[in-house]
């Protein structure tokens, strides 16, 4: 860790700290949390997609090994990668709460925030929120999607907010808690591994993520990827 500082950025009650971590990104600490109201039956106040709770981060780094090994250090599980043939590794998806993924790395400059999963109940919320985009003459926001993610099994739909930052409306991933669950590897030449239907990646997805800041609030250096997982020429992708 390069910097500490404590109890800044408290997201609830009690010490939080808050660390450049070895990836270069802002991450806080903390263990306990100011309590909401239960709003699981509260039916009568869901408009849109009916985004339930935050279900991760994607975050763009150069060197995926790395990150692996930083999070592996913390007690996560690995879920999903996409490999190589020599099974260099692209990408991985690791998780604390027993779903696919609370942080998945996607390669490529960083440290970047590629983007920020939310959770639906159902796919159809997904379906609904495009359609929503689409009435409000509010398409330009949709980037990617809806679709099935290959990796995670997920429904998906990548927004963009006007900020130009990224949303991934998700739902529909499986359980991970059973204690012996093996990491399931794709190759990175299977064009299903981003869409189990083999839609294209279009290129703004590959490479476009949002800069991340330090603690005293200054962008931090960007170092290019080793692997590029859109220079894999692959099927529907195309790209490279
Ligand atoms: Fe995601």
């Amino acid at each position: 860790m390069k910097r500490v500082k404590k109890g800044e950025g408290t997201v609830g009650v009690g010490d939080a700290v808050r660390v450049i971590d070895p990836l270069g990104f802002p991450v806080e600490f903390f263990h306990e949390i100011d309590r909401a109201e239960r709003l699981i039956q509260r039916y009568d106040i869901r408009h849109g997609a009916e985004i339930a709770r935050l279900d991760h981060f994607n975050i763009c780094t150069p060197d995926i090994p790395a990150a692996y090994d930083h999070y592996k250090s913390l007690g996560f599980g690995c879920s999903e990668t996409i490999e190589g043939d020599e099974h260099e590794l692209y990408a991985a998806w690791m998780y604390r709460k027993q779903t696919v993924h609370d942080v998945a790395f996607t390669g490529g400059a960083g440290p970047r925030l590629h983007h920020l999963g939310v959770a639906t109940h159902e796919s159809h919320q997904v379906l609904r929120a495009a359609d929503i985009f689409g009435s409000l003459r509010k398409e330009h926001h949709i980037e990617r999607g809806p679709g099935r993610h290959g990796v995670s099994n997920a429904f998906y739909l990548y927004l963009r907010d006007p900020d130009g930052h990224r949303v991934e409306i998700y739902t529909s991933d499986y359980y991970t808690g059973d204690p012996d669950h093996e990491t399931y590897r794709w190759n990175v030449k299977d064009d299903r591994r981003r869409d189990f239907w083999g839609n294209a990646v279009i290129e703004s997805w590959y490479k476009e993520a949002s800069p991340v800041l330090d603690l005293d609030g200054c962008p931090q250096p960007i170092a290019d990827a080793v692997l590029d997982e859109s220079a894999v020429q692959v099927g529907a992708d195309g790209l490279g």
